[in-house]
């Protein structure tokens, strides 16, 4: 099957019993039992129930895995992935990770005292030098938010095997319609579905995929225990989500471009961060490893000042947090997705109070060349 077609086709379509053309919402927490101990496959909708199911499974396929897992939110997956490590253990992150990942790891899961280091992964030397004896996990995202900066999957995995790593990937920027880190052999791939695979600012979500019996079973079992799972309506949102996930992300994809360049030549943008533009450091490495450069777009404009003076002008680009929606959206990380990572810290990666990100929708590209114009002239 296609791409295209698996996200219309894969998994469980529909409903054997009526022939409806849609899972139904099993709006349900438990299930009768034949007899005690025995039960139909499904028992408490904890541990598992048919709309959830049928997303997880089209999630596996997707990711081209062997097992799905649909959580509460994106940092619930990335949470449920943590817990499989325990106490003294050490994980290597990519330096810029999501805000929240980086409050995770630093403010939560240091109780329970999971060593931690942040590495520009982009650079295999210095995750080499970041690797301890108790280092069990690299934990990566290609590209990273908000500077897509791009790693490079396969060396990823050399680094993970020689030192026994469980190699995980954030493909939230992504999708898995662009990249599917598990080909490259990774051994977990996550998303905020939030995101693109939600695709319209209506549903928080996490997915996790694998493409191993024993790890599932592990995932399975905490996903289980933390009961961080997504509910049977928002499953049903996502599944309708990912119909659409292949049209939507072509269409993005080509705004994005026409935007990037767009940014790339004016005169009051200091830098574009875009891997689709052959200037970026990452381009030739995201060119063999994804079918496509995604949809967010990062530029500097020098200054706060000048960055509040762009978004005083937009009135297509939504100022929200958030992206991988239909609608274009606009932010200044430093002081929204990124806030909570401190200012020192913020200014060593790159992430300038002048930075301004961009989510880029499926509207007419030329009206949103025309709003940005309004904001940088
Ligand atoms: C790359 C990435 N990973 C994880 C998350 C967390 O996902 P959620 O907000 O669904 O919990 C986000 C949220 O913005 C994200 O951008």
């Amino acid at each position: 099957m296609k791409r295209k077609t698996k996200m219309v086709h894969g998994g469980i379509t529909g409903d054997d019993r009526t022939g409806a053309v849609s899972v139904p919402i099993y709006q349900v927490s438990t299930y009768r039992q034949p007899e005690a101990g025995k039960h139909t496959g499904y028992e408490y909708s904890r541990t598992g129930n048919p709309t959830r199911y049928a997303l997880e499974t089209v999630t596996a396929e997707l990711e081209n895995g062997n097992a799905g897992f649909a959580f509460a939110s994106g940092m619930a997956a990335i949470t449920t992935v943590m817990m499989l490590l325990k106490a003294g253990d050490h994980v290597v992150l990519t330096d810029d990770v999501y805000g929240g990942t980086y409050r995770l790891t630093t403010k939560v899961l240091n109780r329970i005292e999971l060593g931690h280091t942040f590495v520009d992964t982009s650079d295999i030397e210095a995750v080499e030098a970041a690797i301890q004896p108790n280092t069990k996990m690299l934990y990566i995202e290609t590209p990273t938010n908000p500077l897509l900066k791009v790693t490079d999957l396969k060396k990823m995995k050399e680094i993970a095997d020689k030192h026994h790593l469980l190699l995980v990937v954030d493909n939230t920027f992504a999708t898995p319609y662009l990249q599917n880190p598990l080909d490259f052999g990774a051994d977990i791939v996550l998303h905020s579905a939030t995101k693109y695979i939600g695709g319209h600012s209506d549903v928080v979500a996490g997915l996790v995929a694998v493409n191993d019996e024993q790890l599932a079973e592990e995932i399975h079992f905490i996903q289980n225990s933390v009961g961080a799972v997504l509910g049977p309506q928002d499953s049903w949102l996502l599944m309708r989500g990912i119909k659409t996930l292949g049209l939507r992300m072509e269409a993005i994809e080509k705004n994005a471009n026409k935007i990037a360049t767009y940014l790339d030549q004016h005169p009051n943008v200091e830098k574009v961060y875009y891997p689709g533009l052959t200037s970026h450091a990452g381009h030739n490495v995201a060119e063999q490893q994804a079918e496509g450069f995604g949809g967010m777009i990062a530029f500097d404009v020098g200054s706060g000042e000048k960055a509040d003076q762009v978004l005083s002008k937009v009135d297509y680009f939504t100022l929200a947090e958030s992206l991988g929606a239909v609608e274009s959206l606009i932010s200044i990380p430093a002081r929204m997705t990124h806030a909570s990572i401190p200012k020192n810290r913020r200014e060593e990666l790159g992430i300038t109070d002048g930075l301004i990100r961009l989510s880029i929708g499926i509207e007419d590209v030329d009206d949103l060349i025309e709003d940005l114009a309004k904001g940088l002239n």
